[in-house]
C-alpha cells in the first residue's frame, strides 16, 4: 500500500448551524465569533434559502444550552432563540483536513514507519500551495557550506527554487547552498534595525537574506560567503532584485580573511565618516571562533576615540538550560579575553531542538577591542590576579583551562601543531640543502690545489643563510614541542 486513499477521509458530520433572518451578520458575529466552525476549504458563513447560515463548531456547540448564559442573553436581545439553532448534515473530505490532521490520522496506523515518508510527502505535495517537489534531508547539516543531501520523495528532481522574503526574491539550488525559511523573521528584525546610509558587513551572507533587503533599503552592504555556489547566487539575486551596484559589493572568501583584509581596509574611513556600522555573523556553529579577528584589527590605524563603535550580531547555538550564560561564555571564549562588558544584548532567536537554542549576541566593538589594547590589558590583569591570589588561584585557572576553554585551546593547539609540522618539514628541507652544499664544498676544497681562503668565501656565499647548528637547534625545539603537545593529548 503506497497509495494514499483519500476517500478514507470522507466523513459525515453534523454541524450546528445558526440561521439568521432579518438580522445583520455584523450584529451577531461579535457574540459567536469564537464558536465558528473553522476548517480548510469550508466557509462558516453561507447564504442559504432561508437566510444566512452560520456554522458553529459541533464539538463546542451541540444545542442552545451549550452557549453560556451571557451569550444566550445577548442572542435573545437580537431576537434569536433555540428555534434558530439546528444541526445540518455535512460530508467532510480530504480537502477539509489540515496537513496535521491528515498526518495524525495516518501516523498511528503506520506502525512500521515504512510508508511514513511517502504519506507525508503526498500530503505536503497536495496541501502546500505551489509545491513542486517534496524532499527529505538524508544527512545532518555538518559541512562547511551548511547545505545537506536530499532525496526527492514527490514531484520533480530539481532543486532549483525561488522564494520571496522581505520584499526580495531569492533564487538558488537548494541542494548546494544554505537556506532556512524559519529565519525569515530574524532576517526581517535585523533589516528593520538598519537605516538608509548605515553600513552592513555580512560575513557569512549565503544567498543574501540579510544583505539584499538591506542594500535595497540603501544601506551600504559588503556581503561575503565562502561557498562559490552561494556567492554566484548572491550576485545573481542582487542583479535580479535590481540592487544598485553602489550599495552592494560581494566577496567570495573565508570570513576570517574578509575581516582581516577587506573590513580592516574599509572600517577606518567608515568610522571617521561617523557611519553606523553593523557586522552580521550568522554561522551559529562556528561564528564565535571568528571574533578574535576583531581584537587589534585597527591597531595600525589612528582611530579617534569619539567614533561610534561598530555593532556585531553574532549567532551561536547554546546547548543547555542556561542558554544566556552559555552564549555569553561562547562569546568570551571566542574573543580570548573577558569581553562580557562588550555584550549589549542576548536574544533567543529560535529553539532548534530540546536544549538547543539559536542565540543572537549583540556586541559593541569598542576602540580598545579594535586597537587591541583591551586584550593586552586584560591578559596582564589576569596575570596580576594569579600572582596576588597565590597558588589556589593558579589551580583554579588550570581547571578553567581544562574546562570551558578547552575547545578553543584544542583548536589553537591543533593550529600550533600544524605550524610545527610545517616548520619541521621546512627544517628538514633546509638541513638536506645544507648537507648537500657542505658535501659539495668539501669536494671542491679537496680538489682545489690553491689555498683554501678564496674559494671558501665564494662557496660560503652559495650556502643557504641558516647555518647547520641553527637548523638542528630549530628541529630539536620543534620535536620537543611536538612531543609536549602529544603528551597533552590535544
Ligand atoms: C548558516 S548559513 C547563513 C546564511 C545566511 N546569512 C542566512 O542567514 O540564511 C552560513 C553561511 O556561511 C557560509 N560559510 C561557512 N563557512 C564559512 C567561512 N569560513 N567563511 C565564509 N563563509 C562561510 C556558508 O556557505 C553559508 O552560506
Amino acid at each position: 500500500m503506497t497509495e494514499l486513499d483519500k476517500r478514507l477521509f470522507d466523513k459525515k458530520v453534523q454541524i450546528t448551524c445558526l440561521t439568521l433572518t432579518g438580522i445583520k451578520v455584523s450584529q451577531v458575529l461579535p457574540i459567536i465569533k469564537k464558536y465558528l466552525f473553522k476548517t480548510e476549504h469550508f466557509k462558516p458563513i453561507q447564504h442559504g434559502e432561508n437566510g444566512v447560515n452560520i456554522f458553529l463548531n459541533p464539538e463546542v456547540v451541540k444545542e442552545w444550552s451549550s452557549f453560556p448564559t451571557e451569550t444566550q442573553k445577548a442572542l435573545k436581545d437580537l431576537n434569536l432563540s433555540e428555534a434558530n439553532l439546528k444541526s445540518a448534515d455535512h460530508t467532510l473530505t480530504y480537502d477539509n483536513f489540515s496537513v496535521e490532521d491528515v498526518l495524525k490520522a495516518i501516523l498511528p496506523t503506520d506502525k512500521e514507519g515504512k510508508y511514513l515518508k511517502f504519506h507525508k510527502s503526498e500530503v505536503l505535495f497536495d496541501k502546500v500551495p505551489g509545491c513542486k517537489s517534496v524532499v527529505n534531508k538524508v544527512n545532518m547539516i555538518d559541512n562547511t557550506y551548511r547545505n545537506f543531501k536530499m532525496e526527492v520523495l514527490k514531484g520533480v528532481d530539481d532543486m532549483l527554487t525561488t522564494v520571496k522574503e522581505n520584499s526580495c526574491t531569492f533564487k538558488f539550488d537548494f541542494s548546494k547552498v544554505y537556506w532556512n525559511s524559519r529565519l525569515c523573521t530574524e532576517h526581517e528584525r535585523i533589516v528593520k534595525m538598519l537605516n538608509p546610509g548605515d553600513v552592513l558587513f555580512d560575513v557569512f551572507a549565503g544567498v543574501g537574506p540579510f544583505a539584499l533587503p538591506a542594500a535595497k533599503k540603501k544601506c551600504q552592504v559588503y556581503a561575503n560567503d565562502l561557498n562559490p555556489e552561494s556567492f554566484d547566487w548572491l550576485v545573481y539575486n542582487a542583479k535580479a532584485n535590481k540592487i544598485d551596484d553602489k550599495y552592494f559589493k560581494s566577496f567570495n572568501k573565508d570570513g576570517g580573511d574578509f575581516i582581516k583584509q577587506d573590513m580592516k581596509e574599509l572600517l577606518p574611513n567608515l568610522l571617521r565618516d561617523k557611519k553606523n556600522v553593523y557586522i552580521v555573523m550568522n554561522l551559529p556553529a562556528l561564528a564565535v571562533e571568528f571574533l578574535s579577528n576583531f581584537v587589534g584589527l585597527l591597531s595600525e590605524s589612528a582611530i579617534p576615540e569619539t567614533v561610534k563603535p561598530p555593532t556585531v550580531f553574532v549567532y551561536c547555538f547554546a546547548k543547555g538550560e542556561d542558554y544566556n550564560n552559555i552564549a555569553k561564555n561562547l562569546v568570551v571564549d571566542g574573543f580570548g579575553f573577558d569581553a562580557s562588558d562588550k555584550i549589549v544584548e542576548l536574544f533567543r532567536v529560535r529553539t532548534v531542538s530540546s536544549m538547543k537554542e539559536m542565540m543572537r549576541v549583540k556586541i559593541r566593538l569598542d576602540g580598545d577591542v579594535l586597537s587591541g589594547d583591551v586584550g593586552k590589558k586584560r591578559k596582564l590583569e589576569d596575570g596580576l590576579d594569579v600572582e596576588r591570589m597565590g597558588k589556589n588561584k593558579k589551580i583554579n585557572n588550570v581547571f578553567k583551562v581544562a574546562g570551558a576553554k578547552s575547545l578553543k585551546l584544542k583548536a589553537k593547539a591543533k593550529a600550533i601543531k600544524n605550524d610545527l609540522k610545517n616548520i619541521k618539514v621546512k627544517t628538514k628541507i633546509k638541513t638536506t640543502e645544507i648537507d648537500k652544499a657542505l658535501v659539495l664544498l668539501q669536494d671542491k676544497v679537496r680538489q682545489s690545489p690553491a689555498p683554501v681562503q678564496k674559494p671558501e668565501v665564494s662557496q660560503k656565499s652559495k650556502l643557504p643563510t641558516v647555518n647547520k647548528e641553527q637548523a638542528l637547534e630549530t628541529q630539536k625545539k620543534s620535536n620537543e614541542a611536538m612531543e609536549n603537545l602529544d603528551k597533552m593529548q590535544l
